[in-house]
């Protein structure tokens, strides 16, 4: 589509706004105008660059945020950096921890078509406020989740730290509120992900494989392979001496450190240098329950020096990505010969 005729305008070098002509000031069409601006699109086209809108951050949430205190919801927020309402972590998700005491419960309510909750520590029930139907119980390393509608009551028979995530920032920006359904709630019992993990790591082909994750899905969505139509959730094993080779995705990734002894780190960034490795990376040093944000479009890889294995669980925005075919997941490898290639496929 050609750009807007600028006549009349009042364009300037470095002018984003073309004027629009000249009308009646009277003119019944008024109200329906005002509104309409006209850009110039040499100067319009991408506001990212421009630095129209932020960038999303690379940022840490450490363990302490729900080690200590009373029974509370912790947003992990980062709404002011990127400039929309909040809380979100990223433009379409946010995640919280969910602190509950011994004896006490908390409800999670928010305008989502997805939600998903890691258990941290401790052990409780979770049940629908408006809905009949059998609670859900919960102990440490158990995964569920949560369809459209879904108030819950959270009561925590011991300790409880649980990791929220869900897409109302998604459904803020769009102005809609989710009614329908798209799926039942789900739950992934502790034993079976280790257990499907185990597979993985017992398949004589991972001998070699840069990645040992199990991909959390649920059949209603058998296209994306993805835990709902919008989330994706990874299960991930870092094993002892693991050097992973980078890669790099749209989705965002809020990632969860299920467990790690020191020496265990993610290194993020921009660009590949000619050897495979990132180019000024920056260091992500993990921490047990804590979170961090993998931005999109950065090249990431997670390493272990730490002599014991490690768990990660990225949760990210990929369900929906992956339907809309934006995902663009690439992955660096070395070759035999020592030079570097990108496949679009894990190995
Ligand atoms: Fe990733």
């Amino acid at each position: 589509m050609p750009p807007p005729s600028s006549s009349g305008s009042s364009l300037s070098p470095g002018s984003v706004v073309v004027a629009p002509p000249q009308h009646d000031a009277h003119d019944a069409h008024d109200h329906h105008i005002a509104a309409a601006r006209y850009h110039d699109y040499r100067h319009a086209s991408n506001p990212l660059s421009d630095g129209m809108i932020g960038e999303i951050p690379l940022v840490e949430f450490g363990a302490d945020l729900h080690q200590h205190g009373g029974t509370r919801i912790v947003p992990l927020d980062n709404a002011a950096v990127l400039g929309c309402s909040g809380p979100a972590t990223s433009p379409g998700l946010c995640a919280n921890f969910v602190r509950i005491r011994g004896g006490e419960a908390l409800v999670t309510d928010a305008n989502t078509t997805s939600q998903l909750l890691f258990v941290m520590r401790g052990t409780g029930t979770s049940s629908a406020v408006d809905a009949d139907g059998p609670p859900i119980s919960w102990k440490a390393g158990d995964l569920f989740t949560l369809p459209a509608r879904s108030r819950r009551l959270h009561a925590a028979h011991d300790d409880a730290a649980l990791y929220w995530v869900h897409d109302e920032p998604l459904l803020r920006y769009l102005g809609v509120e989710a009614t329908q359904r798209q799926f039942t709630p789900t739950l992934y019992r502790r034993e079976a992900i280790l257990e499907a993990l185990e597979a993985v790591v017992r398949d004589p082909s991972s001998a070699t494989a840069n990645r040992l994750s199990v991909l959390l899905g649920n059949r209603l969505f058998p296209g994306t392979k993805t835990i709902t139509h919008v989330l994706w959730a990874m299960f991930g094993l870092l094993p002892v001496g693991a050097d992973q080779a980078p890669h790099r995705h749209q989705s965002v990734a809020l990632d969860l450190v299920v467990d790690a002894q020191p020496g265990c780190y993610t290194m993020v960034g921009r660009t590949l240098a000619a050897d495979g490795s990132i180019k000024d990376a920056r260091r992500i040093d993990w921490q047990p329950h804590a979170a961090f944000v993998t931005p999109p479009g950065l090249w990431h890889s997670h390493h272990n020096q730490s002599g014991q294995p490690a768990h990660i669980l990225p949760i990210q925005d990929a369900g929906l990505h992956t339907f809309l075919r934006t995902l663009n997941i690439l992955f660096s490898r070395r070759r035999p010969d020592g030079t570097t290639e990108v496949a679009d496929q894990a190995g």
